[in-house]
């Protein structure tokens, strides 16, 4: 019942990898989908040493919820991270950028029935400039999230028209957005002030964690970033809560 996308404003601030932390340490059942027009990460990164299939994922499901038969279809597209426990699913995405442009009919059915499923649902929304961005399952949300890296106040000059695009984007539809800083360098504080928009989380420059998390070496199950990542649940929830109580129409006092 609650969809929460994450985008990036330029370069590779670390979406897939905070993402993929995120769905391995939040309390199950989650499903993380791959909807970067830039191509899914999963199968050639994290799930590179396993063989699997390599026809599932979003682009089958998007022609299935535009037949509306998504809830039939959406089983066999998904697989399981967590051996066959089948509660931390992923979607892998496309395979080819050149197919982004098939997705952009289906982007908002696909909105439509991740927000309506049981999971909590992780879209991997890639770059917000990217050709064919998902938009209209951005606003679907519940809540969608913009990763930046906050090396020093001078690096985030991308993240301003990144922001001002989401909210122009998101306005209507009244989903709230925030930040999530991956590493350090400024503050939350210095750069919620900064580029004027509430940072929901903060995640750990782990290099190691972030290797293996992309095929790259193994384990570190417990580094920072799987601890950070995993507070991450508590906040967005907390920011999507604000944001409910912030908008809630009161009702007229009973007489
Ligand atoms: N928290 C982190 N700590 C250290 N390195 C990271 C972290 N997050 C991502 N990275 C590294 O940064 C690079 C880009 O990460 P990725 O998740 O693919 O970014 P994006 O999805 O935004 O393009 C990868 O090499 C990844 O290992
Ligand atoms: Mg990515």
């Amino acid at each position: 019942m609650t969809l929460i996308s994450m985008v990036s404003a330029k370069g590779s601030p670390g979406v897939s990898t905070t993402l993929l932390a995120c769905a391995l340490t939040w309390s199950a059942p989650v499903l993380l989908a791959e909807c970067d027009p830039a191509g899914g990460a999963l199968l050639s990164g994290y799930l590179s040493r396993y063989e699997l299939p390599a026809d599932r994922g979003i682009l089958p499901l998007a022609g299935a919820a535009l037949r509306g038969i998504a809830p039939q279809e959406l089983a066999g597209q998904l697989i399981d991270l967590d051996g066959d426990k089948r509660e931390r699913m992923a979607l892998p995405g496309l395979a080819d950028p050149a197919q982004s442009a098939s997705l952009e009919p289906a982007w908002l059915a696909l909105g439509m029935f991740f927000a309506s499923l049981g999971p909590v649902v992780l879209a991997d929304c890639g770059r917000l400039a990217a050709p064919h961005p998902p938009l209209a399952l951005l606003r679907q949300s519940d809540l969608v999230l913009l990763a930046v890296r906050p090396r020093s106040l001078r690096t985030l000059s991308p993240a301003v028209p990144a922001i001002a695009a989401l909210r122009r984007e998101l306005a209507e539809a009244n989903v709230p957005m925030g930040l999530v800083l991956v590493g350090g360098g400024s503050s939350g504080r210095e750069v919620a002030r900064h580029l004027m928009a509430p940072v929901v989380g903060e995640v750990a420059w782990d290099p190691k964690t972030a290797a293996a998390l992309c095929g790259q070496g193994r384990g570190r199950r417990r580094g920072p970033l799987m601890r950070t990542a995993s507070g991450l649940r508590e906040r967005a929830a907390a920011a999507i809560a604000a944001h409910a109580g912030q908008t809630t129409v009161p009702q007229p006092a009973a007489r």
